[in-house]
């Protein structure tokens, strides 16, 4: 292959972006200039949202007035609802999350409408519906009553109580919200790109972010945290633990919740993760699946120098809050809405036409011989 061929993009810039950034002197992913473990330490999930979608820091009346908007857009129309009812019980919630913003894309009636308003008032529905429509689903494929939003909750409070009925400890819900900050924004990633590509053809927004969903499933992209769980499932003990990773590298196995396109010595969002997830398990007196972490990431970085990205310490904490294993990456989803709304309305803003060149290695030129004398 020649040197010219980028294959995945490698080492490309492609475009220009306020966002967010990796930034190198601070060793830290930054949105808007803030580090995402000091917005994680200093703020609840819709600050950092409204930062995202905004580009600055909300006082307390524009808080106030984007958590209105948020709790007032929360419920779903009796048409989605009755589609969800009728989705087959055994599809992939991801699969859900992308047919519902779909759907959620034919009920708007703004659909057409590019304009920054418009795109801003069609986010703050998707942001809000999302979280709606996919508890829902938790719920029918299990058999149980749907649980309507309650406005008086939080974007965190909420998702419990639709998907529970209750709402678990502060703690819970501030390590809850906290990967919902950690996850909502990373730049030009493999689902963002997804989403500015399709926008860039002059697409809407609803089409763009289910485009996005449709590449975060993937198991090297968000779907990594659901193998996460698969495989400390899968090495089910401590014990055990060490055996199985030695066997799975001698294999060349790749394991999934380890390694980055961007952070080659170590995810900045992984400390402040593994942090929470540590007292998730203290308050869930269950310590196993920390030991497994901590057993299986030393021998990740003795062998390899190869660093635990942000979806190894969300899939064992998603668990211990009870959360279903494929719910865990459309949790990803209702957090990352927020990021690929932000570019989808930045791409609009200044748009080129994404197209690259393929370098073409088929056939030669040939002429086409008809079907009776092939
Ligand atoms: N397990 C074992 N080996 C690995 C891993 C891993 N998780 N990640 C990278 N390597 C090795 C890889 O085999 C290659 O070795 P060699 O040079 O000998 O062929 C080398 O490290 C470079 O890896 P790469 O796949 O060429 O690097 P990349 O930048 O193209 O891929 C990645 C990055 C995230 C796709 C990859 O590290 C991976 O597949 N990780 C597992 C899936 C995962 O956890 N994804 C979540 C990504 S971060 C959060 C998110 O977006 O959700």
């Amino acid at each position: 292959m020649s040197d010219d061929i980028k294959k995945g993009l490698l080492g490309i810039t492609v475009d220009e972006t306020e966002v967010s950034k990796v930034m190198p002197e601070i060793n830290s992913l930054t949105y808007r200039g803030y580090a995402a473990q000091d917005l994680c330490a200093k703020c609840k999930f819709e600050e950092v949202a409204y930062l995202i979608l905004n580009g600055e820091l909300p006082n307390k009346k524009q808080l106030k007035a984007f958590e209105k908007i948020e709790r007032k857009e929360r419920n779903l129309s009796k048409t989605l609802l009755d589609d969800i009812k009728k989705f087959p019980k055994k599809a992939h919630p991801m699969d859900v999350a992308r047919t519902a913003v779909s759907i959620m894309g034919l009920e708007d009636k703004d659909t057409k409408d590019n304009s920054p308003k418009s795109n801003m008032r069609k986010v703050m529905r998707i942001f809000a519906k999302t979280p709606v429509a996919l508890a829902a689903f938790y719920r029918i494929r299990k058999g149980k009553k749907v649980i309507p939003p309650k406005k008086k909750l939080s974007f965190s409070e909420n998702f419990f109580h639709m998907c529970f009925g209750k709402v678990p400890s502060k703690e819970i819900v501030k390590a809850f919200d906290v990967s919902l900050i950690l996850y909502a924004e990373h730049s030009f990633n493999v689902s963002t790109f997804t989403a500015r590509t399709i926008t860039s053809s002059l697409s809407d927004i609803h089409g763009a972010i289910t485009g996005a969903i449709a590449s975060l499933k993937g198991p090297l992209h968000g779907g990594a945290n659901e193998e996460v769980m698969h495989m400390m499932n899968k090495i089910k003990k401590p014990e055990n633990a060490l055996n199985w990773i030695n066997k799975a590298l001698d294999n060349k196995d790749v394991v999934m919740g380890f390694g980055h396109r961007v952070y080659k010595s170590g995810d900045s969002r992984v400390p402040t993760m593994r942090e929470y997830f540590g007292k998730v398990a203290k308050i869930k007196k269950d310590k196993k699946f920390e030991k497994i972490y901590d057993i299986v990431e030393k021998v990740m970085i003795d062998r390899k120098n190869i660093h635990p990205n942000v979806d190894y310490p969300t899939g064992p904490t998603y668990h211990l809050m009870g959360f279903d294993t494929d719910f865990f990456t459309p949790i990803f989803v209702i957090s990352r809405i927020t990021g690929w709304s932000a570019h989808i309305i930045e791409q609009h803003a200044a748009n080129k036409l994404i197209r690259p060149l393929a370098s073409y290695k088929g056939n030669k030129y040939r002429k086409v011989v008809r079907l009776n004398q092939r």
